[in-house]
């Protein structure tokens, strides 16, 4: 495993061990669109309305309806749960390298035939085709291997499955990254930049973000978690409006 992959696990490890609040479900930047309907939510779910609008936008036209849903870097599992209350699947099963992580999302998160186990992106717990749809939310920055991560997601998935990706990346990492989608062997199904989209939940979900940091950071950790939230004057929210930074989604499909 190699320094920086190191750093994400020790980083999520501590998070999940030392900010255990149940009411922290997500940990990606979120989605608003200008145009479109937003999903229906029940009031217990409208605080992560941007988070869960970043999974609505990457499964659209993915009809998860008694499908088997492998979601990879689940974390706290807000997104896995919203999936299986709100989509139909089957089964919906999350996996995190982070054990802190999967033990929060076993404690916390509810919905049918829904559950948590620990692995690697690289090397995923299962058996070959299992799975009908897989689902990868702001999580494949950390991998050592984009290579081998979609290598993984190809042997998992059923042929005719979906694989359905949104991550962000620096400008000049952009085309390795279509090169190491294109090497998985899925067929692409649709690609978007979604930066604008993701800039503007960042922008419209601030003050909840700053608050959480403030009330449940302690005090010398707030500076970095500010970061890691993406909050206003923050790398990410910068370089993704200076175009520095991109948010991509994408849609793939296991042909055979
Ligand atoms: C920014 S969080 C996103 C979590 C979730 N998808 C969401 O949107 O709330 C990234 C997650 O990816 C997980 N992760 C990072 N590297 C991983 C790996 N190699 N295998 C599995 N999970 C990994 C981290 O532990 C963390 O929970």
């Amino acid at each position: 495993m190699g320094i920086r992959q190191l750093a994400w696990r020790a980083c999520y490890e501590l998070l999940g061990a030392r900010v255990r609040r149940t009411e922290w479900a997500f940990m990606n930047y979120g989605y608003a669109s200008r145009v479109g309907a937003a999903p229906e939510l029940e009031p217990a779910d409208e605080p992560d309305r941007f988070c869960i609008q970043l999974y609505a936008h990457v499964l659209d036209g993915v009809d998860l309806t008694g499908a088997d849903v492998l979601e990879v870097g689940s974390g706290r599992g807000g997104g896995a749960s919203w999936m299986s209350r709100y989509l139909g699947p089957r089964s919906t099963t999350g996996v995190d390298f982070a054990a802190s992580a999967v033990s929060l999302a076993r404690r916390d998160r509810r919905g049918p035939q829904l559950t948590f186990v620990r692995g690697d992106a690289a090397a995923l717990p299962f058996t070959g085709a299992s799975f009908d749809v897989v689902v990868n939310v702001e999580s494949s920055h950390c991998y050592g291997s984009m290579e081998a991560f979609v290598s993984e997601v190809r042997r998992v998935l059923r042929p005719g499955g979906h694989f359905v990706w949104a991550d962000l990346r620096d400008e000049p990492d952009v085309a390795t990254t279509r090169e190491q989608l294109a090497s998985s062997g899925l067929v692409p199904v649709r690609e978007r930049d979604i930066t604008a989209e993701v800039l503007h939940a960042m922008r419209l979900d601030d003050a909840r973000k700053a608050d959480m940091v403030r009330e449940w950071i302690p005090r010398p950790f707030q500076r970095p978690l500010r970061g890691f939230a993406g909050l206003d004057g923050t790398r990410n929210p910068e370089g993704m409006a200076a175009g520095t930074i991109r948010y991509l989604s994408a849609a793939l499909v296991r042909a055979t």
